[in-house]
């Protein structure tokens, strides 16, 4: 395998954004697991998911944030897994996680009990209250056999540097496994930044009056990625937008650009029932019906089905 092309965004992603002090250990962490999973006749799918953090300061008090859940990129993965893939979560600290997000808006005091019978002293026996968590005898069986088969490999990111350098590197990580590869670029990425050069060290002050902020634009990864980093992967990213009328336009524009495999497009408002599957040749509307949606039926599966099905022939036609 041809070794990746280094560009002059390596050198800007070097001396504007830090680099993690773990970078090297994960890269190699991520090529191990795509190697062990490849070798056991499985696809190994990145996934981005969270929103990155701008700091405004270099000790950091403020900050801008990118809006995202996480649980697109959460539920995503349980279906990729359920589909035979292996999954690297690269996501948001403390943003929804796959399995656990089921429960993310529990209180974990509200949803245990002391066993019957037992008060309060601190040997006393808890257990899990099933009428406040009727799930969690199925979650967590099948959450113990993912970590078991060890199909999934989470990683966290916090700021927009740490997302850039960790993309990178799974991205030469998983160059090694070729077009069994997929990116799912689910995460919201800040497209502003300010360079660690201009930064601020300490907490800026009122007393200084109004505050200006003048930032700089965020490089647009998937442009290395799709080019000089894993360029025999099947790629997909999201276009979010709030506005309607220019999505579908963005998203094609998107592929003519990057000159990637998919993007799935979504309105802020509309994203959990209908999303637009783009290739640059067909366009595909996932939508849930009420029916669906009473059926718990979610729309991250469907997406997945759909995704499963053209990185199946895209494999295919690089082998034929
Ligand atoms: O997490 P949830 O609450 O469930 O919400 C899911 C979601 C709405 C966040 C998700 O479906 C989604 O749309 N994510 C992408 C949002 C986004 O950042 O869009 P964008 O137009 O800014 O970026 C488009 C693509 O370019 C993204 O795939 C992004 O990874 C990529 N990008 C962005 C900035 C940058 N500097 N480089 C990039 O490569």
């Amino acid at each position: 395998m041809a070794e990746p092309r280094i560009t002059s965004l390596d050198g800007k992603l070097a001396e504007e954004f830090a680099i993690p002090s773990h970078v090297d250990e994960v890269k190699e962490q991520m090529s191990d697991f795509a190697g062990h999973h490849v070798r056991a006749g499985r696809r190994v799918v990145l996934i981005t998911s969270g929103g990155t953090k701008v700091p405004l300061e270099s000790r950091t008090v403020r900050f801008l944030d990118n809006f995202s859940s996480g649980r697109r990129g959460a539920s995503s993965a349980e279906y990729f897994i359920d589909s035979g893939y292996a999954v690297i979560f690269l996501h948001r600290h403390r943003s929804l996680f796959p399995y656990a997000r089921t429960f993310s808006t529990i209180n974990m005091l509200d949803a245990l009990q002391f066993r019957s019978g037992q008060g309060g002293s601190g040997s006393a026996e808890v257990v899990v209250n099933q009428q406040v968590l009727p799930n969690v005898p199925k979650v967590l069986k099948r959450y113990q056999e993912v970590k078991e088969q060890r199909l999934l490999l989470p990683i966290e990111f916090n700021t927009l540097s740490e997302y850039l350098h960790l993309l990178k590197a799974a991205a030469q990580a998983l160059n090694t496994i070729g077009s069994k590869a997929m990116f799912y670029l689910a995460a919201a990425v800040s497209d502003f930044y300010i360079p660690a050069s201009e930064m601020p060290e300490h907490k800026i002050q009122s007393s200084n009056g109004p505050l200006q902020l003048s930032l700089n634009m965020v490089p647009k990864i998937l442009s290395p990625l799709v080019k000089d980093w894993a360029p025999q992967a099947f790629v997909v990213s999201f276009k979010l937008e709030t506005d309607a009328t220019i999505l579908l336009g963005k998203a094609r524009r998107a592929l003519d650009t990057y000159r990637h495999q998919v993007v799935v497009a979504n309105i802020l408002d509309s994203r959990r029932g209908y999303v637009v599957v783009v290739t640059p040749d067909t366009q595909a509307e996932l939508i849930l019906t009420e029916e669906d949606v009473k059926n718990d039926i979610e729309i991250e599966e469907r997406i997945v089905s759909n995704l499963t099905s053209a990185h199946n022939k895209f494999i295919n036609q690089q082998v034929g």
